[in-house]
């Protein structure tokens, strides 16, 4: 794997940060996949081993730490809706100790940028003496998760070096994605869509954000830099990007932040809202958009100071982001990249170390 890199890939170049370097590298990731998992027919290509194995199963189990378990839960969405197979998302560390009662025939699916992270391998280790089968989902091929499971899907996403993940987690959910569609079309089902254009629509749609820096360091500089919290709201897949959204400010700008489901504030969160207050939208589910929009109200009366993340440019914050549309099931790829500027931002005019934060490693290879 490493023969495949170039001098370019673990250079800044002209970046102050890697962590910026890798947010805009993402949608040039989105199209690497494309390339890599498309077939000359322009359909998707997954390992014909990997296709059985999931039809084999009754029940998807992912296993994740981190910033991959939060591309896990995007993934279940992913798997639910488009695959109709059951899934379900565990914190490799919790796993262990709070083993859910499995299915018959279950598949493990592993998802780790590093392929290294001990809370994920211990359970792999304990599944296949279990006997169950296992898939990893990794950016480094050739890696303990990679060697040991069944089987691997490349995430392709080159070097990530800063310690807050990125781009591998738009990798992670990319590739989960066409994972989901390959076992849809497996099953017969319809899709209605098409699922490598919209990816690269997708790709387009990050490049537009990663080019609106200024709304984003401007937010960060005014708002977030200057907060002891803050809190980020969503419902469905949006609320699984919230939580992506407080652990990316949480890890480098050292901001006590909580991503909440928006029907959750009403018991107990709002009490924390005080005047000023940062609270982040993601608004990107037409189905949901209403609601979200009333949380928003609630706590702007109370004083927090309002930024919604949504497609359709509702002006009804004190601030917005507007993304461009993309198809349902790949908004996180887009409502994430204005989260993850945000946090590089706040980080930034704190004067925090944003590519190496205090007392966290890339990879944590102790259970
Ligand atoms: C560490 C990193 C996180 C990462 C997590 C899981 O805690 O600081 O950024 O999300 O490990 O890492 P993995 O390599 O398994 O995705």
């Amino acid at each position: 794997y490493t023969a495949e890199l170039d001098a370019s890939d673990i250079e800044k170049g002209t970046y102050p940060h890697y962590m910026l370097k890798e947010v805009d590298e993402q949608p040039a990731v989105m199209r690497k996949i494309i390339m890599e998992y498309q077939n000359e027919d322009g359909d998707i290509k997954l390992d014909s081993s990997i296709r059985e194995a999931i039809s084999e199963s009754d029940r998807l189990y992912i296993i994740a730490c981190g910033t991959s378990y939060h591309a896990g839960l995007v993934g279940k969405q992913m798997l639910e809706k488009i695959a109709e197979v059951p899934t379900e998302v565990h914190i490799a560390s919790e796993f262990s100790y709070n083993m859910p009662l499995l299915s018959k025939n279950p598949l493990f699916i592993f998802i780790s940028q590093s392929g290294e992270t001990a809370d994920s391998r211990s359970v792999l280790v304990h599944i296949k003496k279990l006997g169950h089968r296992s898939l990893t989902l990794t950016n480094v091929g050739g890696s303990t998760l990679s060697r040991e499971a069944d089987h691997t899907l490349l995430l392709h996403a080159g070097p990530e070096i800063a310690v807050a993940s990125t781009k591998a987690y738009t990798a992670q959910i990319a590739v989960l994605s066409l994972l989901a569609v390959d076992t849809a079309k497996a099953k017969g089902i319809t899709l209605g869509f098409d699922p490598i254009q919209e990816l690269s629509l997708a790709a387009q749609a990050m490049e537009v954000l990663v080019d609106q820096k200024d709304i984003m360091e401007n937010i960060a500089r005014d708002y977030l830099a200057v907060t002891r919290n803050c809190f980020f709201i969503g419902r469905g897949v949006d609320y699984y990007v919230c939580l992506e959204a407080a652990l990316k400010l949480k890890e480098i700008s050292y901001i006590q932040a909580e991503g909440f489901a928006g029907g959750e504030l009403k018991h107990g969160t709002i009490a924390l809202i005080e005047e000023g207050t940062p609270v982040i939208a993601i608004a990107t589910q037409a189905h949901v958009n209403g609601s979200i929009r009333s949380n928003l109200k609630e706590v702007a009366s109370r004083g927090a100071h309002t930024c919604i993340i949504s497609m359709d440019g509702l002006n009804d914050a004190s601030d917005q982001i507007v993304l461009p549309e993309v198809h349902e099931y790949l908004t996180p790829l887009v409502s994430v990249v204005p989260m993850q500027l945000l946090a590089y931002y706040a980080a930034l005019h704190r004067g925090c170390d944003v590519d190496k934060p205090r007392n966290l490693a890339k990879s944590v290879t102790v259970e």
